[in-house]
């Protein structure tokens, strides 16, 4: 729904004390540049077990003291509001490892719950997936994407610093069996680490009916290692998998999906390649995220973000916490800048906004 254009003056909104001015007053999470947020990133939690070393060091990172991440009670009335209010349709639950949150299953009960319906999705490591899926779908989780980035055993262990590959493996398999389709799976290739895998891991995706997704690394690790040149790039990545495979580009529309896709081997499974670094889609972001502390922002690499624990805690209306939230969301930049001179990384890492 757009606000009705009669000519007149427009006043700045100064509703609460989130006012933006020259928002033209529509409830939806609209922006400067056209676009408008309907897709949630919502992080529940920043803990994980395991250490990737593109995302953490071995001893983890000092955590959100609980006090200060939103309790179920506040989380669901933030996607109430965010559903009723401000027209989100699509809601994906990320981490830190969201199976790591107590009461997941609750949780996605009562997400489920919420009119107009949203469509539910969790992006997670798969450990414990294996005992949950079946729970997780019977609950209201719609689909899954299991973040695996090697089907070798050593090297798995050495990337993620856990002995871990069978777990996921099981998960994925479970989640495939709950009925959590299409399962996808997400990869992210570090040069000498697991570049060698692009081939294995697509092999076994075919094999097994899942949909595989590589993603450029970004640089979000708490480490601020990542740098430029090491970087393996889409086009890389495509030159990886012809070595073995016939792509071509799949008829699917993109919309606002930042996936590139590929027919493999003429179909009809599919390859899908996320170019968020050379090939930005920021034109087309439907993102909004929520951090587990109940921080809006309206970017992955935002500067600034926008407390909305602290409206909730302090006894905010629901009306003034959908306004705090378009404020956030009508300051959102035009894209992600890491192209650019001067790009500075921010300060949260990936593992504490939510993938
Ligand atoms: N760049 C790209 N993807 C990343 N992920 C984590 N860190 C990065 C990064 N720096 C991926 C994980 C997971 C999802 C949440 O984001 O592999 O699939
Ligand atoms: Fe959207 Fe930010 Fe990602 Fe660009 S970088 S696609 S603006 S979330």
């Amino acid at each position: 729904m757009t606000a009705v254009d009669l000519g007149l003056p427009r006043v700045p909104s100064t509703r609460g004390s989130f006012s933006a001015p020259g928002r033209p007053d529509d409830p939806a999470l609209i922006d400067t540049f056209g676009r408008v947020a309907t897709d949630l990133r919502v992080s529940l939690t920043d803990k994980c077990n395991l250490r990737c070393t593109y995302c953490m060091p071995a001893e983890g990172l000092p955590w959100l003291p609980s006090e200060q991440v939103l309790t179920d009670e506040e989380l669901l009335r933030l996607l109430r509001i965010a559903v009723e209010r401000l027209g989100i349709t699509d809601i994906r639950l990320t981490g830190g490892e969201p199976l790591l949150r107590p009461g997941l299953e609750g949780l996605v009960a009562e997400i489920a719950a919420l009119r107009p319906r949203p469509r539910l999705s969790m992006t997670t490591n798969g450990i414990g997936l294996a005992k949950r899926a079946a729970a997780l779908a019977s609950a209201g989780l719609d689909r899954i994407n299991v973040s695996l980035d090697t089907v070798d055993r050593e090297t798995f262990r050495r990337l993620t610093r856990r002995d871990r590959l069978s777990h996921v493996l099981a998960g994925l398999a479970a989640a495939r069996d709950a009925g959590l389709a299409p399962v996808k799976v997400n990869a992210v290739l570090l040069r000498g680490t697991n570049d060698q895998e692009a081939v294995p891991l697509l092999r076994y995706c075919l094999d097994h009916g899942y949909h595989l997704r590589f993603i450029e690394q970004m640089p979000l690790d708490a480490q601020h290692g990542w740098n430029r040149a090491d970087m393996i790039t889409a086009e890389e990545i495509l030159g990886l998998l012809r070595a073995e495979f016939d792509l071509t580009p799949s008829p699917a529309r993109r919309g606002g999906a930042p996936a590139e896709r590929w027919l493999v081997d003429g179909g009809p499974a599919e390859v899908g390649v996320i170019a968020s670094v050379t090939r930005p889609f920021c034109a087309a972001c439907e993102r909004t995220r929520l951090t587990a502390d109940g921080a809006i922002r309206s970017c992955l690499f935002s500067n600034d973000e926008t407390d909305l624990r602290a409206l909730v805690r302090a006894g905010a209306r629901d009306e003034e916490v959908a306004d705090a939230w378009r404020a956030t969301m009508w300051g959102k930049l035009a894209g992600h800048e890491i192209n650019e001179a001067g790009f500075a990384q921010p300060i949260r890492p990936m593992s504490a906004i939510g993938g």
